[in-house]
């Protein structure tokens, strides 16, 4: 077999002729973090892949920003839970940084600073890690990876008659064109779709000033979280009556559109932006994807119109991607306000539900060529055929030592090679080297020139 990890010679340069000590360390990555070790980083190589394909689909260009940002960029005082989870600390310039808990507000300051020279609309993907002190679950942790689309510049109304939200139905169009390439299927998962407005239809109504509505979101959004009489408790204290939390609970429970109709009556915003967006998701197709709830809000304190989430049908996880409309978050920073939605989607709960439908796909290290000298002499030969191939753009795993054929048999199976290729005195002589195309043990002599 081969040579393990730590089995190699010892003592070479130990701990102790380093710093006179040993400092036993835990091998372990920190709580919530992740190692990607070859098998975990092909997964998550062959998820970008798909997030980067989709986002080429839909004609969006890729961005990133720094993880590490200036702690002002998150901090928002609508008492949002990822305020209490920022990872924020002084750096030795004694600036308050943070590892950004998510993308956005990123976005928003670089499209603040580029200002006019960004020619709208503006289709932006990034995929980044983002750091959030999170109370571990399936599919909840420290950090993650988000896939992020955004499309600034479009407005949800772009028209006299009405709002036609064409940005949002385009945005969930490529979430169900990410699923459907991995396998899963609306049977599997849907989309539940609302509108902010419809929260601030009904706080209108009980004259409950404007600048309330984000940390009324932001206490709603935790109602499958916290008790009841906890989140009535903390809207009291926002300052709502008794009242109107008995009609926004009632509210927020519908899960038709025509109940809300019934409820809020025909002429709001809200249920006109929510019938236009299911009428364009039957345009684009996926009509059997979403479905109106009411009680989805979201718990980011800067959306303002039609939010949405991507949920399994099953119940057993965490929304998968959220997103939504966010046209004011601009001019919080000072900026002059663009209309913008976007949505951003985790790479840890959607591998656990892929994991669910057993849809995890088998991936292997795939190397078309390995290459052995069969004697020391020869390894330079060996060399110099991996260097052909690999000119040629095939890839090559040259063996760099003195192993037994059977040895290199075994390590070609793993690898997923297709050809093994043996450099041999016998042959060399001639000046060619063996070939053997392991799917289906035919094996011939040709010279080096012709190899490819
Ligand atoms: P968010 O709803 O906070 O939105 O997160 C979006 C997605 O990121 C979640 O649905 C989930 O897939 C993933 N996610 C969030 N936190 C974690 C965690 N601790 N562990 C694993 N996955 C997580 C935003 O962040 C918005 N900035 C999205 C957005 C972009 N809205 C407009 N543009």
């Amino acid at each position: 077999g081969g040579s393990s990890v730590g089995g190699g010679r010892s003592g070479a340069l130990s701990p102790s002729l380093v710093t006179g000590e040993v400092q036993r360390i835990d091998v372990n990555p920190p709580k919530g973090t992740r190692d990607f070790p070859p098998e975990d980083m092909r997964l998550r190589n062959w998820l970008f892949h798909h997030f980067r394909e989709v986002s080429r689909l839909f004609g969006f260009e890729e961005v990133d920003y720094p993880v590490l940002e200036s702690e002002a960029l998150f901090i928002r005082k609508a008492g949002e839970e990822i305020r209490d989870q920022l990872y924020c600390f002084e750096d030795r310039g004694n600036r308050r940084v943070a590892l950004r808990p998510e993308l956005t507000p990123s976005l928003a300051r670089l499209v603040i600073q580029k200002g006019k020279s960004l020619s709208l609309p503006l289709k932006w993907f990034a995929i980044g890690q983002c750091w959030r002190y999170e109370r571990m679950t399936r599919g909840r942790r420290r950090e993650h990876y988000q896939w992020n689309m955004d499309i600034l510049g479009v407005p949800e109304v772009t028209d006299i008659s009405g709002s036609i939200l064409i940005a949002e139905a385009e945005l969930m169009a490529s979430i169900v064109a990410f699923f459907k390439r991995i396998g899963i299927t609306e049977s599997d998962v849907g989309f539940k779709v609302s509108s902010r407005k419809v929260l601030q239809e009904v706080l209108r109504c009980y004259s409950v000033p404007e600048n309330l509505f984000g940390k009324v979101c932001i206490i709603i959004d935790k109602m499958e979280k916290i008790p009841i009489d906890e989140i009535k408790r903390e809207l009291n204290a926002t300052g709502l009556s008794e009242e109107a939390i008995e009609e926004l609970l009632q509210v927020l429970s519908i899960k038709s559109l025509t109940k809300l109709e019934e409820i809020l009556g025909g002429a709001g915003e809200a249920i006109a932006d929510l019938k236009q967006l299911f009428s364009l998701a039957e345009k684009f197709g996926y009509s059997e994807w979403i479905q109106f709830d009411a009680s989805v809000v979201r718990g980011l304190a800067y959306y303002t119109g039609i939010v949405f989430e991507g949920f399994d049908r099953d119940g057993k996880l965490r929304a998968i991607c959220g997103g939504g409309r966010y046209d004011r978050l601009l001019s919080t920073f000072g900026g002059d306000d663009v209309p913008a939605c976007g949505f951003g989607f985790g790479d840890a709960v959607v591998i656990e539900l892929l994991k669910e439908k057993g849809l995890l796909p088998e991936l292997s290290l795939e190397v078309d060529n390995i290459v052995c000298a069969l004697d020391h002499d020869l390894q330079g030969v060996a060399a110099t055929v991996a260097t052909k191939l690999r000119d040629k753009g095939l890839s090559v795993d040259l063996v760099l030592e003195n192993k037994p054929l059977k040895w290199v048999f075994k390590r070609a199976a793993r690898i997923k090679a297709q050809r093994l290729i043996l450099v041999g005195n016998t042959e060399w002589q001639k000046g060619m080297v063996v070939v053997k195309v392991l799917s289906s043990g035919e094996q011939y002599e040709i010279k080096l020139d012709e190899l490819e």
